[in-house]
């Protein structure tokens, strides 16, 4: 990575900063997209909420869901005049780190079909164990 980044988990006070920068990174957004659902994650898994710095400037996110069953990986968002330096995959692999040390032992992630930067993303992590599982559909139930 040319850049000095480093990765770390999210305090509170910096999740309003998250949200824009899942604005600014294009991030789909969701019904979960509040602060009150980011104090739950903190509250739940303080460090599965990680964050990417340099120079103070948070400029990457990625978050994990493990429920003691199987892990899952949510909102990888990188800045877009960040990309392409390795901050999307030094967020995984840190995040991968956290996920271990808990237990986990296979990572799910959910990518929108007609998403071509998040497959190609994935799909070139297939060099560290990512494989593209075309027989899971989703459902899903707003409450
Ligand atoms: C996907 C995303 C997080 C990648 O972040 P990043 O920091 O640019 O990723 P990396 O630099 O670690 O890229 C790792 C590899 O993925 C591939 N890749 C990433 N972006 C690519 C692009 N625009 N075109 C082609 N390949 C790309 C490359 O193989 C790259 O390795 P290389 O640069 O050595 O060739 C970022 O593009 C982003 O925030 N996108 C919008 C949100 C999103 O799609 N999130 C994923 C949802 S699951």
């Amino acid at each position: 990575m040319a850049i000095n980044v480093s990765i770390r988990p999210c305090r509170q006070d910096e999740c309003p900063a998250i949200f824009e920068l899942w604005q600014a990174a294009g991030s789909i957004p969701s019904v979960t997209d509040s602060l009150r659902a980011l104090e739950l994650v903190l509250r739940h898994d303080a460090d599965l909420l990680l964050v990417a710095e340099t120079n103070g400037q948070i400029i990457g996110t990625i978050m994990g869901g493990w429920d003691g069953w199987r892990a899952n990986i949510y909102r990888l968002a990188v800045l877009p005049q960040f990309r392409r330096q390795g901050i999307g995959r030094a967020l995984v692999g840190e995040l991968e780190f956290h996920f271990r040390q808990k237990g986990a032992q296979k990572i799910s992630i959910l990518v929108e079909g007609n998403d071509e930067l998040a497959k190609v993303f994935w799909n070139a992590l297939g060099d560290t164990g990512y494989q593209c599982d075309p027989r899971i559909i989703r459902y899903t139930k707003t409450l």
